[in-house]
């Protein structure tokens, strides 16, 4: 099988979440792990890395923000349309660590994606973890992900969200003003109790917003090697063979996108370094 050349694949449904974000169905049958990313491609526009948002055996779904060409074509697309697939690719969030421990699960806006197939693997074997708590931080009301899927996951596990701004016009929102939180999400991470006792984080949203709870997260007692963050970097091959994504002679494709905070420090200290900023 040549790594290079794009499965073509049907998409089955698309789901609106957010404005400029949408979650696609596709038939593609690889094997994948959560935080794992594959290469899509839509013909005449060219290829993105996203990250998988779906669990393995459940439907395949990327759920992709609308910023220029590719994700731009893509959003134009609909069921029935094709679109090519290459991977999976990376090393993602390290769920066998994590068996039987604590988890503090941070997102900031589209870095909910990855994190996604975590929470449905937790939920699907809830008894083999320990604590588990979500902080969720969106620009607004309208930008939060998975709203309507939340609900099933709050029973299972403790689900805080914030959003920046909440100027919300309860005439035009069809499900209401916001009474929830307000602020940003190191703020809703300040004022939440978190389990530090035998627990891991794992952190994804920019760049900026991944330096500060990573910062908090320490400054509450957590032990910085149990902190993983996934990274963003503009990528070509996807599989470390053009160089596109090194930094500091390592391959975000390759050796990330999850990375223990103690060697991603190095990049994420340095945002200018980082080119693809998630959120
Ligand atoms: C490992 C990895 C996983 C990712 N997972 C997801 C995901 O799950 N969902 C998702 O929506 N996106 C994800 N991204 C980001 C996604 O790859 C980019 O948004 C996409 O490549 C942009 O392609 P484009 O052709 O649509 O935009 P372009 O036409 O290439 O760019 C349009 C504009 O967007 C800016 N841009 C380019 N790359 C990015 C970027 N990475 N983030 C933000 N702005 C960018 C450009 O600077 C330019 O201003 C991921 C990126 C990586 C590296
Ligand atoms: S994208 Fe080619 S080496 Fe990482």
């Amino acid at each position: 099988m040549n790594t290079y050349i794009p499965e073509m694949c049907e998409i089955t449904g698309v789901r609106h979440e957010a404005p400029q974000v949408k979650t696609f169905f596709i038939d593609w049958n690889g094997k994948y792990e959560p935080g794992q990313f594959v290469e899509l491609s839509v013909l005449g526009y060219g290829e993105a890395p996203i990250s998988i948002s779906s669990r393995y055996g459940e439907p395949f779904a990327l759920t992709v923000r609308e910023v220029g060409s590719v994700t731009g074509a893509l959003h134009r697309m609909s069921e029935g349309d094709y679109v090519g697939i290459r991977g999976p690719f990376g090393k993602g969030w390290p769920m066998k660590a994590v068996r039987g421990r604590n988890l503090v699960i941070v997102a900031g806006g589209i870095g909910l994606a990855p994190l996604r197939p975590v929470i449905k693997e937790i939920l699907a074997n809830r008894d083999d973890y320990g604590k588990v708590i979500l902080l969720y931080g969106a620009r607004s009301p309208w930008d939060i992900l998975y709203r309507r899927e939340m609900g099933e996951w709050l029973p299972h596990i403790n689900v805080e969200v914030t959003v920046d701004r909440s100027d919300v016009d309860a005439e035009t929102m069809d499900w209401g003003a916001w009474k929830g939180k307000v602020g940003l999400v190191t703020r809703l991470l300040e004022e939440t109790e978190v389990p530090l006792e035998d627990a891991y984080a794992f952190v994804c949203g920019p760049p900026i917003m991944m330096r500060f709870v990573a910062r908090g997260l320490i400054e509450k007692g957590f032990t910085s090697h149990r902190i993983y963050v996934s990274l963003e970097r503009n990528m070509k091959c996807g599989m470390g063979m053009c160089g596109h994504c090194q930094l500091s002679g390592r391959y975000v494709c390759l050796d990330g996108p999850v990375f223990r905070l103690e060697e991603a420090l190095r990049f994420i200290e340095k945002p200018e370094e980082t080119a693809g900023v998630m959120g």
